[in-house]
């Protein structure tokens, strides 16, 4: 790192993709010495605690570290070539939000070309193991657990997903059950094919994982697709911004209602970070057409948005971004609910039996995986 610029507003300096520059106001709230952080990281002043004019007095790089002094408070502070090329936001085209752990895919590339991560049952407590089914839901955001019972004795879906937390129960109960049902209250619940989707936008928050565990397979159609959606958006940004910028900036709401309930929930079909369409980070895809309530969009828009909408549902059709299989009894997937698509190619037979479950976001993607 090499100080290139130095005025009271900001600072200037070379990190490894180039020069950034950084305001006096953005260092000094994000001052790293012992009165402004907390030794857990946590922040010891309000915005309102600083001065209306935060001043650099004085900047230099000493061992690799950026020090600069502040006015008028005249606190000190450094940080690292690390720490600044992370949270840098003078570079254009970077990634400006930090954290970001998934590597979307094309059904060739999923696992390297090997299929979701899977994990043996009877491994299940050996915290390496751990560490990697967490690690490859975070960049895949699918794996799977398999050698689980078929029966209604042993491993339940409850069991796998106290691997990383509690069940997040619904009006749909603790476990749903996908199966054909006489009266099914929703159409999952029947043995039609159904189109790629995520599941629940119409609930606030969305659920964030998702588990499915195979009791009985069918042994006609029934067969998984999965899609990534960050993918299948990534693509649409590249061939079409003005699509991708009409469905990252344009709400719609979703919709489900029966048995005492009426779920409502409302948002982009892909929801962008901070940075806009261009340079924005994908954080979230919802896509159900079972569930997407009538658009409700100016009526300039609308044909606009329709076009942009049938444009993406196409791209989510494509055969090279679908990854098919079949899930086996006893095996059962964990899906990140707001970025990878599922559905089911065929008519499954009426015997084909799942269950299914949600966690919250937090309890895999948050985890620290070393
Ligand atoms: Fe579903």
């Amino acid at each position: 790192m090499r100080l290139l610029d130095v005025d009271a507003e900001m600072v200037t300096v070379e990190l490894a993709d180039g020069p950034a520059r950084f305001h006096a106001l953005w260092l000094r709230d994000n001052a790293q010495d012992e009165a402004s952080r907390h030794g857990n990281d946590q922040r010891l002043f309000d915005v309102t605690d600083l001065a209306e004019a935060v001043t650099v007095v004085t900047a230099e790089v000493v061992d690799g570290r950026l020090v600069v002094e502040f006015g008028p408070d005249g606190v000190t502070s450094s940080w690292d070539a690390v720490w600044l090329e992370m949270h840098c936001y003078d570079l254009p085209g970077r990634h400006r939000v930090t954290g970001q752990l998934a590597n979307p895919w094309t059904a060739d590339g999923l696992g390297g070309g090997t299929g979701p991560y899977r994990l043996a049952w009877v491994d299940r407590d050996d915290s390496a193991v751990w560490a990697d089914i967490t690690r490859a839901l975070q960049r895949d955001g699918v794996a799977i657990v398999e050698g689980l019972d078929t029966g209604h004795t042993g491993a339940t879906i409850g069991d796998v997903a106290a691997l990383w937390g509690p069940i997040r129960e619904t009006n749909y109960g603790r476990v749903f059950h996908v199966r054909a049902e006489v009266n099914p209250i929703n159409l999952a619940f029947t043995p039609r094919a159904l189109n790629v989707h995520t599941d629940n936008p119409y609930r606030r928050p969305v659920p964030g994982y998702q588990l499915l565990h195979c009791l009985v397979a069918s042994d006609v159609g029934g067969m998984t697709v999965l899609v990534d959606g960050f993918r299948a958006a990534e693509a649409l940004r590249d061939e079409d911004l003005a699509a991708f910028g009409l469905l990252s900036t344009r709400s719609v709401p979703f919709r489900w209602s029966g048995d005492g309930f009426d779920l409502r929930n409302r948002g982009p079909l892909i929801e962008v970070a901070d940075g806009g369409p261009a340079h924005g980070i994908i954080q979230a895809v919802r896509y159900n057409n079972r569930s997407a309530a009538p658009f409700d969009l100016s009526f300039d828009e609308m044909a606009e948005y329709y076009e942009a909408f049938r444009t993406f549902a196409r791209l989510l059709h494509r055969p090279e971004l679908e990854y098919r299989f079949t899930l086996a009894p006893g095996e059962c997937m964990v899906l990140d609910n707001e970025r990878i698509l599922h559905g089911r190619h065929g008519e499954a037979d009426p015997e084909r039996y799942l269950q299914g479950c949600y966690l919250d976001r937090d309890w895999i993607q948050g985890r620290i995986v070393n």
